[in-house]
Formats: structure tokens, sequence, C-alpha cells
């Protein structure tokens, strides 16, 4: 199976390396493309087998799965450069929540699907955010769902739930590392432990935290009446994360999805200009 990754940046990258990683790609199996060629040249080096191409059309010529990992505001010159080459046979994968699933079967004859991936992934783990376009087939979602838990577990999720749920599972290793940080700081600040010293042991803890939480079957409250017992150390820094956080959760929420939402309009106004905006002009030509 031929698999096309176009946008060999942060992601693309991150993505084309864990697939190698799990085994379950072969570099001979990937072609992938960039706009400025040095990212995707640095990666074929890495990999020898993998090919690059400076050709988008080219990357996806033949490809099974298509994986666009540009920028949302990259995407229309994407997907219009490959609106005559792809076909209906072909799986294209956008890995960004904005982009919105019809705006993509509007323009390219392709099955679509959006899968968001995590920064968790180059671990080998974490929550990937699947959503199916309306010509993905059973067999469609079964080589996605196959090729994706390689190295994530795949999640089902409704394309209106795309920003929350990628809240949690996308923007959250980097929420939770701004908390450790802050803690580890704090920390340092107040107790002189060395700052390192109290990364490595918060690291720790998150670690085996995951863990009880997923495979240990712990739900957060039976986690936390274990630990917190009753006039207990524990039970005291809870009571103050209780009166310190009951805002900042919510306001969190309020701001990505105020972003997002500004997102949606920015590329709204991309994928159908207004009159005289680009493609009325290029109909005009
Ligand atoms: N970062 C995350 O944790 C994360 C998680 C989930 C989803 N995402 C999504 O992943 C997408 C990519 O994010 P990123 O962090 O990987 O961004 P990035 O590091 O900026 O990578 C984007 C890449 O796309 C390339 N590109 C832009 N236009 C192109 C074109 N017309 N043809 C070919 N390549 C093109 C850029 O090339 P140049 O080298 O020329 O700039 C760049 O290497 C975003 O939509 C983001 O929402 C990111």
């Amino acid at each position: 199976m031929k698999v096309a990754f176009i946008g060999t940046g942060s992601m693309g990258s991150l993505l084309i390396e864990a697939f190698l990683r799990s085994g379950a790609l072969h570099p001979h199996y990937i072609c992938a493309s960039n706009r400025s060629p040095q990212k995707a040249e640095l990666l074929a080096k890495r990999h020898p087998g993998l090919r690059v191409t400076g050709s988008n059309a080219e990357a996806a010529n033949g490809s099974q799965i298509i994986f666009l990992c540009v920028k949302p505001l990259d995407y229309l010159a994407v997907i219009d450069e490959l609106a005559g080459i792809v076909d209906e046979r072909q799986i294209v994968v956008s890995i960004t929540s904005p982009v919105q699933i019809r705006m993509l079967e509007e323009r390219i004859p392709s099955k679509i699907a959006k899968i968001i991936p995590s920064i968790t992934h180059s671990a080998l783990s974490g929550a990937s955010l699947c959503i199916y376009g309306s010509r993905i087939l059973p067999e469609d979602r079964l080589l996605l769902e196959q090729l994706i838990s390689s190295i994530s577990i795949p999640m089902s999720i409704r394309e209106t739930e795309t920003r929350i749920a990628s809240d949690i599972a996308s923007c959250g290793p980097a929420f939770i590392a701004f908390i450790l940080q802050q803690w580890a700081e704090a920390a340092s600040r107040l107790t002189g432990i060395g700052r390192a010293e109290a990364i490595s042991l918060g690291a720790e803890m998150l670690y085996g935290t995951g863990k009880l939480l997923t495979e240990g079957g712990f739900t957060p409250e039976e986690l936390q009446r274990r630990v917190a017992v009753p006039g207990g150390v524990t039970a005291e820094g809870i009571a103050v994360l209780d009166s310190g956080l009951s805002r900042v959760f919510s306001s969190l929420i309020e701001a990505t999805h105020r972003k997002y939402d500004e997102d949606l309009v920015k590329l709204d106004g991309l994928f159908n200009p207004p009159s005289g905006g680009t493609a009325d002009r290029e109909e005009r030509a």
C-alpha cells in the first residue's frame, strides 16, 4: 500500500516516523512532499527508501491513502492542486480540525476522512480522533483504523465534537506540560528541590497515572478517593485545586472555541469567497 504525506512539518514528520517505528509502514511505500524541500529531504536521508518529490500531485498519484498535513489556511491551495489528480478510489485524510469534511468533499472526488493526531503518537500512544466522510466504506474505515492503531488508539467522534475532543487529546499534552512546569517551578522556588528533579518526579507520576486511568481501570473519582484519605495531606491539596481551578477549564474551553470559530470564518471565506473573490475572478477570466 502506497501512502502519501503532503506537508512534512512537525505533524507530517511525526506521523511518518511513528508509522515507520511501529513497523506499520515501510519507507519504500511512503512518498512525501513539502513546500520547501529541506524537511522532506531530511526524512529521506534518515529513512533510506522513502521517496520525496517536489510535487504534491506526484505524491498523491497512485497513493491509496493521502495524508494532508498542512496548516488550515494552506488547505485550499493543496486541494485545488489535487482536484484533477485524485479519484474516487483514493482516501484523503485531513489532520486539521477546522477544515470541514464537506469542504473537501465538494472539491475532490476522493473518499475523505478526518483524523486528528496528537504528539503522543510519537510515543506510539494517545488517542487519534476519527471522523469519516460520506464516501468512506466499512472496508476503508477498517484499513484506516488498522493503520492508525499502530501508533495510537483510534476513537470515533462526531465532527461537531472535533474542537473539544482536540482540546483534550491533541492540545492536552501542552496543557498538562504547562501545569507540570508551573508546579515544578513553584516546588523549586518554595522548597529548594531541583527543577529537573521535580519534573522527573512529575513525568513518572503522569505516566503511572495514565496507566491507572487506562489499563488500570480507575476513574478519576476512584483515583482521588484512593489517594486522598479524609483528613490527610492530599485532601488539603485537592481543596486548594478545587477553589483555584473552578473557572479555569471553562475559560480554557471558551478561549479555544473562540479561536476555532475565528478559524472557521477565515476558512469559510477562503473556500467560499464573496463575490469579486478569487473564484469569481477566475470564472470571469
Ligand atoms: N502540532 C500538533 O500537535 C497538531 C496536532 C493535531 C493536528 N495538527 C494539525 O496539523 C497540521 C500541520 O501542523 P504542523 O504543526 O505540522 O505545522 P507545520 O510544522 O507548519 O507543518 C506544515 C507543513 O506544511 C508545509 N506546506 C505548506 N503549504 C504546502 C503546500 N502547498 N504543499 C506542500 N507542503 C506545504 C509547510 O512547508 P514549509 O516548510 O514550506 O513551511 C510545513 O512543512 C495543522 O493543520 C494542525 O492543525 C497539529
